[in-house]
């Protein structure tokens, strides 16, 4: 398709001469002889490159340079001025014009500069479309990698689920220990405005927390009577038991791995294993307790039945600054009994989805 240029002069020879010699050089060629008539064509021809005359009356070719880049951005300019203008040629540049040409003017220049125009037009606007291809690209492939990473993070936070599913069934049986405790512990972080950092670590620290009974014998772990005092430091291994297993696997954080080596520790320093105290256990972990405690009330044993959450919340509240820290259980005290509830039975809801996948635990 033949390139198109609008010629704008208030003079019809000039006109005249400019299109008998574009048109010969295979260019579509139209005139206006004012820029109204100009600005009309601009809408209508769509043309790449626009040759314009500045004298002319009523809206001069400056005027109707900066209306027509506002019209077509990508329009090519070349201005037509006389020798003793040659400082508002300049200008002109500096607005946007792609090149000048003086009157009287050589034809065989005209047909150069026109040439050179378009062609720094076309590079200029195939430069663009690379620059578009390039950006719309990269945002497709940065999608493509979101999609993906988030993809691996449901298949990560999966196969946790079912690891602890599968752990949790040893002991408590068709129970949702571990992932019940999670969701407690995540409604308490949320309680105390933790930051999104401390809530997936603290999700994780929690879902993981017994990990390490992995490592203790089924006579003891299992055992129906209370635990000789040997057995029962076998079983406080556990939380280390946890904490070394979990130190190889390099995407767990640090604070993850924390959490299941202090999620016994007490808040008067009388826990295991390292009788620590205070705000020298990690926030998650103390966070961690409380729901622990609350779990363990509200669930039955095989030495007892479940208590109801009112009991739980009395023997939370009794032992507030001694086995737990005191503004977690503020945070508790906010959470009504009813919304325990319902965190309890999602759980028990996603336990039934990871059940789906384990078969062989029979679920
Ligand atoms: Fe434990
Ligand atoms: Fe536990």
């Amino acid at each position: 398709m033949n390139q198109k240029i609008l010629i704008v002069d208030d003079e019809a020879p000039i006109r005249g001469v400019l299109e008998e010699l574009l048109s010969g050089e295979n260019y579509e060629c139209r005139t206006a002889s004012n820029a109204y008539e100009a600005l009309d064509q601009l809408q209508e021809f769509k043309p790449d490159l626009l040759i314009s005359d500045i004298r002319m009356p009523v809206m001069d070719g400056v005027q109707l340079l900066n209306k027509a880049r506002e019209v077509s951005p990508d329009i090519a300019v070349v201005m037509i001025t006389a020798v003793m203008e040659i400082d508002i040629a300049v200008s002109i540049l500096k607005q946007g014009a792609s090149d000048y040409i003086t009157k009287p003017f050589n034809l065989q220049d005209v047909v150069e500069r026109v040439r050179s125009a378009l062609q720094k037009r076309s590079e200029a606007l195939a430069k663009k479309r690379y620059q578009d291809e390039l950006e719309a690209q990269v945002k497709q492939r940065t999608e493509q990698l979101r999609l993906a990473f988030s993809e691996i993070e449901i298949h990560r936070n999966f196969t946790l689920e079912a690891l602890v599913t599968a752990l949790d069934a040893r002991e408590h049986e068709t129970q949702a220990h571990s992932l019940r405790v999670r969701d407690y512990s995540l409604a308490l972080g949320q309680a105390l405005g933790l930051d999104e950092e401390s809530m997936d670590a603290l999700g994780e620290g929690a879902l993981l927390h017994d990990v390490g009974k992995i490592g203790i014998s089924d006579t003891i772990l299992l055992k129906k009577g209370p635990l000789t005092s040997d057995e029962w430091l076998e079983m406080q291994k556990h939380p280390e038991i946890g904490h070394q297993i979990l130190s190889g696997i390099n995407f767990l954080k640090r604070t993850v791995i924390n959490i299941v080596l202090t999620h016994h520790e007490k808040f008067d320093g009388s826990g295991y294993p390292g009788k620590m105290g205070g705000v020298n256990i990690p926030l998650e972990s103390r966070i961690f307790s409380v729901a622990d405690a609350l779990d363990a009330i509200t669930s039955d044993r095989p030495y007892r039945a479940a208590k109801g959450y009112r009991d739980a919340s009395q023997e939370i509240v009794r032992c507030q600054g001694k086995h737990f820290d005191p503004q977690v259980v503020e945070a508790f005290l906010t959470i009504q009994e009813d919304q325990w509830k319902e965190i309890r039975a999602k759980a028990d809801r996603t336990k039934t989805e990871v059940g789906r996948s384990l078969p062989i635990l029979n679920f």
